[in-house]
């Protein structure tokens, strides 16, 4: 059966774990210079619907490194769903590529592109999640607190594709994971059910970012507009407002903290730039990590490692 990685929870607790220490593994590897080619002769297909630096620039550079040839697929290219059904390109790209990686809005899209595709599909986020994202984010976290069990963040801002994916990380290893939110920003209420459901996690939904950050190791934030939602940028602004991650809120804490932020972000307004450039900020790290969290998904879905 093959393997593919649309949503956090497509792996185990165990897997995840595993999937973290290749990551430590193959980083170290590229980080001495190593000759490492596991990907030989192999080819990706990426297909993006939407803008991108760190995802298109981490997926290409990785499965170069390791030794294959990634294709750029841009959104006027294929326009999936509209040129060409996400079923027929999917079959299509099994013809020709080892594994597909897709960006795109509709998150029933993706489950096509998996259900139908011989070869591997990996979610490079949809409007629903962002599973790429929270690998690498966790690997950070790991490598900054050296432990993943139980850690405590607390997001501040819109409820989106990244509070979702969060959501299903904490289905699968034990956190404390906090969401404060305007009213009607929630997120997803059968994820936040899944996550509660699945009775590991400690799963807050606030609208008080002051209490939700409390005890925090971590505080993360994103865009309040996402890739799709950008014309509704004024009116969430004003929503928004009280929401803004600032140094105070960093303080509020009551403990050291470290910031984090998937990127990229709109300076000045759900974070500081005095946030985003302080020590506490491991914003780069993060960033960096996208690269290596997703050579271990890519190793490990193409039966590599
Ligand atoms: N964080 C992230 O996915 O960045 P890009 O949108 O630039 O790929
Ligand atoms: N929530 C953001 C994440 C970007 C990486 C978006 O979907 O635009």
């Amino acid at each position: 059966m093959k393997r593919d990685f649309i949503h956090i929870t497509d792996f185990s607790g165990d897997e995840i774990r595993e999937l973290l220490a290749l990551a430590a593994e193959v980083k170290g590897r590229l980080k001495r210079g190593e000759d490492f080619r596991p990907f030989g002769g192999m080819t990706m297909a990426m297909i993006f619907a939407k803008p991108s630096a760190r995802t298109r620039v981490s997926f290409e550079t990785g499965f170069y490194r390791l030794g294959g040839h990634a294709l750029y697929l841009n959104p006027k290219d294929i326009e999936v769903g509209k040129r060409e059904a996400p079923k027929d390109i999917a079959r299509v790209i099994s013809r020709f590529n080892d594994l597909l990686m897709a960006r795109l809005f509709d998150h029933e899209h993706i489950l096509e592109f998996a259900r139908y595709a011989d070869i591997p599909v990996i979610n490079g986020l949809t409007d629903y999640n962002h599973p790429c994202q929270i690998m690498a984010d966790i690997f950070t976290i790991s490598e900054h607190l050296e432990r993943i069990e139980d850690v405590k963040i607390a997001y501040v801002g819109d409820g989106n594709n990244i509070v979702h994916s969060w959501l299903r990380l904490a289905a699968r290893i034990p956190l404390a994971f906090t969401c404060a939110c305007p009213p009607g920003y929630e997120p997803d209420a059968d994820t936040v059910a899944l996550a509660r459901e699945a009775g590991l996690s400690r799963i807050e939904i606030t609208h008080d970012p002051r209490a939700a950050v409390r005890d925090a190791d971590i505080i993360y934030t994103d865009v309040w507009a996402s890739m799709g939602q950008k014309h509704e940028f004024d009116e969430r602004v004003k929503r928004f407002q009280g929401f803004q991650v600032d140094a105070a809120l960093m303080a509020a804490t009551g403990k050291k903290t470290l910031f984090m932020h998937c990127l990229p972000a709109q300076r000045g307004v759900e974070v500081t730039d005095e946030v985003l450039e302080s020590e506490a900020s491991i914003v780069f790290d993060q960033a960096e990590n996208r690269m290596h969290a997703q050579n271990a998904i890519m190793l490990k879905v193409t039966g590599k490692a």
